[in-house]
């Protein structure tokens, strides 16, 4: 398993939802903890480690040994109250290390889930940890920080993403990653196996 770089396609997939807790799930939540705090960041979405289903893990404290700031969430279906004013607050993505802009959103959210027991949990979060889920949670819609920021600001990022999409382009003439349609059989048929299991 390994954190895949924008403009990998499976950054725009469409996750599917998760029918069942399996042991394999647990292994993969627990490898993205450990890619997660070794890359140093706050939140890992599934589709981020080429896993076509809808779950991420977070700490927004970044500290591995803040266990109790961990958060699996599976299926996370996100509300926002009425009330929150959005903020502006700095982002960044493991998918696109360096690259940072400003991103509005609400700071305040509840976010409906499960959890790796399987059971229902419903939770609010505040500020950072909001933002962390809203930036994961747009992940497993295929929607990536850079689309939320005005045009203006999108603007001064091109370079940078156009020097990803340049390093991509060669790695995959060096066949260092499948083709769009091999990308898509793979994750189709994961998902597949998910609903077979
Ligand atoms: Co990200």
């Amino acid at each position: 398993m390994e954190i895949v770089l924008y403009p990998h396609p499976v950054l725009r997939w469409k996750s599917s939802p998760v029918t069942r807790i399996t042991p394999q799930l647990k292994r993969w939540v627990k490898e993205m903890f450990d890619l997660m705090y070794a890359a140093k960041g706050i939140g890992l979405a599934a589709n981020q480690v080429g896993l076509p289903f809808r779950f991420f893990v977070m700490n927004p404290t970044g500290d591995p040994a803040e266990k109790n700031e961990e958060l699996v969430l599976i299926n996370p279906e996100i509300t926002i109250p009425s009330d929150p004013e959005p903020q502006e607050g700095e982002e960044g993505c493991l998918s696109l290390p360096e690259v940072f802009g400003p991103v509005m959103r609400p700071q305040h959210v509840i976010v409906e889930a499960y959890d790796l027991t399987g059971r229902s949990v419903q939770y609010r979060l505040l500020e950072l940890a909001a933002r962390v889920a809203q930036h994961e949670t747009d992940h497993l819609d295929g929607i990536l920080f850079f689309d939320r920021m005005i045009e203006e600001q999108r603007k001064l990022l091109r370079p940078k993403l156009a020097e990803f999409e340049e390093r991509f382009r060669q790695r995959r003439e060096a066949g260092e990653i499948e083709s769009d349609e091999e990308i898509r059989r793979r994750l189709e048929s994961m998902v597949a196996e998910m609903a077979h299991s």
